[in-house]
């Protein structure tokens, strides 16, 4: 299976906790509470987005360990560009900082990077590099890592509905099926869990599409701070809920 590929190169430490029982699929993580983790330290807000930064390699090389097909993260929503000036330009600068080393070290982990979301908008240079890191692990064959960058649910529903309009489909012809395929997600599967690090209950507009039967889990841990073994123990959550997909167990 394709995720051998990513534990046989895997250049971390042998694995400290039991590999999971029951392990999702498909993964969604909203990286929630860089923020409260730096004021809770004293330090500014970007200094906890550099350190949810570092935790994304972490927690990649986590879930291929476990045999996850594909994590999607969502780093920056459609909704995040209200934020002051200050900590937009802050969180681009760091991004454009780090994009090229972190894209080589998952490269390295035969990590198959993919972009979701829209890159209009997005600085020219940093919008290059986003498409330089698809490029270069295009051929990898271990964990999808989806990038929800400049992302936002809706938008990307319309996206679809644009491109389905653009290529003339007929109203009576326009399926589940169809959307699905004209959706960034356009080839993976739909989303089995989605874990939210700093304790909210929402899902601010991230895969709302994909997210229609997935597991829901919430952690009051901030993102700097959520670590294998939550990782492991949200799988393990996953692992005792029943999935009923409207039917009957
Ligand atoms: C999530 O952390 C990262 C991004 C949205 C880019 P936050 O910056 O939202 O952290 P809190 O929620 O303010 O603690
Ligand atoms: C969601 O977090 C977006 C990301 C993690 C990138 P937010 O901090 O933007 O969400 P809200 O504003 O609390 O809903
Ligand atoms: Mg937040």
């Amino acid at each position: 299976m394709a995720i051998a590929g990513a534990q046989a190169q895997s250049t971390t430490n042998a694995i400290a906790e039991p590999r999971p029982a029951t392990v999702p699929a498909h993964v969604g993580i909203i990286m929630d509470g860089n923020g409260r983790w730096a004021n809770r330290r004293g330090l500014p807000r970007l200094a906890g987005h550099h350190a949810g930064t570092e935790n994304v390699r972490r927690i990649t090389i986590a879930c291929a360990d476990a045999g996850v097909e594909v994590l999607t993260i969502y780093a920056f929503s459609t909704e995040n560009w209200r934020r002051p000036a200050d900590e937009v330009v802050g969180l681009m600068r760091l991004l454009l900082q780090r994009i090229d080393r972190e894209a080589a070290e998952l490269h390295r982990n035969n990590v198959k990077i993919r972009h979701v979301g829209a890159l209009e908008g997005v600085q020219p240079r940093l919008a290059e590099r986003v498409r330089a890191a698809v490029d270069l692990t295009r051929s990898n064959t271990g964990l999808v890592l989806n990038v929800a960058f400049n992302y936002g649910g809706r938008q990307e529903i319309a996206r679809a509905v644009q491109r389905l309009m653009a290529q003339g489909v007929r109203p009576e012809d326009v399926t589940e099926e169809l959307i699905d395929r004209h959706l960034d997600t356009a080839g993976l599967p739909d989303l089995d869990l989605v874990i939210r690090t700093g304790g909210e209950m929402r899902l601010s507009n991230f895969l709302l599409w994909q997210a229609a039967y997935a597991e829901y889990y919430s952690t009051p841990i901030c993102w700097p701070d959520f670590g294998r073994e939550e990782l492991y123990q949200a799988f393990a959550e996953f692992g005792r809920r029943v999935r009923r997909f409207g039917g009957l167990s």
